[in-house]
């Protein structure tokens, strides 16, 4: 089985790196530059509970154009949201009839894409728990713990046995699309974290960014209870529901009841801030913009989480100036806030409400 992986970054290189691992055959599309490293010194794959694999130079295939994915038996999906149309539109004329597309992004959007602009594929959903860093320009870091989850779809038969192989254990389920807006509320904390500037274990380790991460899940939570159509899978030990609760209780008490949210490597960041420091369009529209766009559809606002779009964007644009995690919690409590009470109940249009700019 050739396993092509479209995106060779942090999940496209590491997911790709252990198949690889796992005697795999694996070919990487992704970016000349870093082609020329991996291929020069090799890819170190490491992660926080002690694996550290090497896989030698002359083991890389990689190349810098999609059509060099002809032939492949299945292809990874691994580059950002903004990047997957255009992804999949090189993919298209490469691609034979029928072939699995599985889609390793976060979001809701991506697999939707997918299936559009590659209608005789068999685009299958993923979601990868774990965030990966990069300590150097050949070594990927799993930097958090959890296991691959993967829609349970006859291919899976052929393919997951390479994962399995590479040390990545799959789950296959039914209900992906309660997983990966499971996995959505927790990546609300990309937007937070990046704004912080801070690496994830401390920002969360800060009640006042955590209180931001719980303002911006409410809203997602009320608003998929009001569209009633979809419920968040359970991926914790704790259910969704709960996951604001304990996030706002004090540091002692957050730290004794989640230890497990906070193994977390000391240095990783969302990906969502890697982004910004590397001056790349954060993915934020097709995250917190998932839930303005589902209120849009509803006939309501997300107050919250279109702030944290519009200060992402305008960090992306303008620099990061961090924030405190008071002043942050001030500006989205002042923007949750209906509006009546914050006009001091002056008359103000109706539709106002988002806080975005
Ligand atoms: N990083 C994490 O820890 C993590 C964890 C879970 C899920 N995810 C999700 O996984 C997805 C990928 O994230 P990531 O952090 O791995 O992204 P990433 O590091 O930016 O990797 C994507 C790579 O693909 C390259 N690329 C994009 N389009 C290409 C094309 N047409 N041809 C060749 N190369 C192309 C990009 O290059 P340029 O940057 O030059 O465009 C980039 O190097 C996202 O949806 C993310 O939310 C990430």
């Amino acid at each position: 089985m050739r396993i092509g992986v479209l995106g060779a970054g942090a999940i496209g290189g590491f997911v790709g790196g252990c198949l690889l691992a796992g005697r795999a055959d694996v070919i990487f599309v992704g970016r000349q530059a870093r082609g020329t490293v991996w291929q020069q010194d090799g890819l170190r794959l490491t992660d926080l509970d002690g694996r550290d694999d090497v896989i030698g130079p002359e083991r890389i295939a990689y190349c810098d154009t999609v059509s060099s994915l002809r032939g492949c038996d299945v292809v990874l999906v691994a580059v950002k949201s903004g990047q997957t149309a255009d992804a999949a539109a090189s993919l298209s004329p490469v691609l034979a009839a029928g072939t699995p597309v599985l889609s390793l992004q976060n979001g809701i959007e991506n697999t939707a894409t997918l299936k559009r602009v590659l209608p005789s594929a068999k685009v299958l959903r993923g979601m990868v728990p774990f965030n990966v860093t990069m300590p150097g320009p050949a070594h990927l870091h799993r930097a958090t713990e959890g296991e691959i989850v993967v829609e349970d779809d006859p291919a899976m038969v052929s393919i997951a046995p390479f994962f399995r192989a590479g040390g990545l254990p799959l789950q296959l389920r039914h209900d992906m699309e309660a997983v990966q807006w499971a996995k959505l509320l927790m990546n609300l904390n990309n937007a937070v974290n990046a704004l912080s500037g801070l690496p994830l274990r401390q920002q969360l380790g800060m009640r006042g960014f955590r209180r931001c991460l719980a303002l911006s899940q409410r809203e997602a939570l009320s608003l998929l209870v009001a569209e009633g159509r979809v419920r968040p899978a359970r991926l914790t030990p704790l259910p969704p529901s709960w996951l604001p609760t304990v996030l706002d209780l004090p540091d002692g008490l957050f730290r004794m009841l989640a230890s497990r949210m906070l193994k977390i490597d000391e240095t990783a960041r969302s990906s969502m801030a890697d982004d910004l420091a590397a001056g790349r369009f954060p993915e934020v529209d097709w995250i917190n913009g998932e839930l303005v766009a589902l209120a849009a559809k509803l006939g309501r606002s997300a107050p919250v989480n279109a702030r944290l779009c519009a200060l992402v964007k305008e960090a992306a644009a303008h620099g990061l100036k961090p924030w405190q995690p008071a002043a942050l919690l001030e500006e989205l409590e002042r923007v949750a806030r209906p509006l009546a009470q914050r006009t001091g109940g002056h008359a103000v249009e109706v539709g106002d409400d988002r806080g975005g700019s």
